[in-house]
């Protein structure tokens, strides 16, 4: 869609939110979902409605926020971290001063990611091995944090769980299953935005130094040149030898 100018000088003007950063398919895709809504015929025309109607200006931000998430997304990706990745890390912290493993989810949307890589970390235990780990798990949402933190899930959003993890590490009470304290005690949520200026890495971690980070699912949302001020910023917070791992699909548009 054209026009994405005008729009996004709208926006910033009446709302100041700076829509200019997401790229250009992603942003026309959902540009055009809310001008069929609204039957509006014509970019112009939905600048308009964006004017006049306060609300609609909320539904399309929404719309622009996506926090869609699972368990153990990336299947690939979770089996090289549980096969060869995080079993690294341990060896290498068995022989080092510092023993604990420092894991950042830089988008964490409702902790998904984060219980997950939690879920294999306390795995891990079992073969006998002495671990100390905290993940630090953020989102710029605090409606997502929020979740993250009461770590509520309805049934279908376990489907990617073997029954022993269910079993293992949620209560379930009526339809609704909760993730364990056990699992929940190693995970800090706070809000961070990966754009923040101020900040090079969440509070909360004090120092950044990560052995893992993960920021998956989110680059493709972003224009390059903001791409690179979130993998700088990923890059910068690893410790020597550090990981960082991003979504399956989102490779191919690193360079
Ligand atoms: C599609 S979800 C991906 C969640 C998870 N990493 C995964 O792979 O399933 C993208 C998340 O990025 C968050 N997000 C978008 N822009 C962000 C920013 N500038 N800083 C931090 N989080 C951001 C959104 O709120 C959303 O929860």
């Amino acid at each position: 869609m054209k026009k994405n100018k005008q729009l996004a000088g709208l926006l910033m003007r009446l709302h100041g939110v700076d829509v200019s950063r997401y790229e250009k398919s992603f942003l026309d895709k959902t540009l055009q979902k809310r001008l069929d809504e609204n039957h509006c015929a014509s970019p112009e025309e939905y600048c308009v409605c964006l004017e006049q109607n306060d609300q609609e200006a909320g539904n399309l931000l929404d719309s622009l926020k996506i926090s869609y998430s699972e368990f153990f997304r990336n299947p690939l990706t979770f089996a090289v971290l549980e096969q060869i990745i995080l079993p690294a890390l341990v060896l290498k912290k068995g022989k080092s001063k510092s023993k604990e493993i420092r894991v950042w989810s830089a988008e964490c949307a409702a902790g998904q990611e984060s219980y997950s890589l939690s879920m294999l970390l306390e795995e891990l235990k079992t073969g006998g091995n002495e671990i100390s780990y905290r993940i630090f798990a953020t989102d710029q949402c605090e409606t997502q944090v929020n979740e993250a933190r009461n770590g509520r899930y309805p049934a279908e959003a376990l489907n990617n769980l073997n029954f022993k993890r269910v079993k293992q590490w949620f209560t379930k009470r009526g339809d609704t299953y909760t993730v364990k304290p056990a699992l929940k005690n190693y995970i800090n949520f706070s809000v961070f935005d990966l754009f923040s200026k101020e900040l090079c890495c969440p509070p909360e971690s004090l120092f950044g130094d990560f052995d893992l980070v993960v920021c998956a699912n989110l680059l493709f949302y972003y224009k390059s040149e903001y791409r690179k001020i979130i993998l700088e910023k990923a890059v910068k917070c690893l410790a020597g030898g550090g990981y960082l791992i991003t979504g399956e699909t989102e490779r191919d548009i690193l360079i």
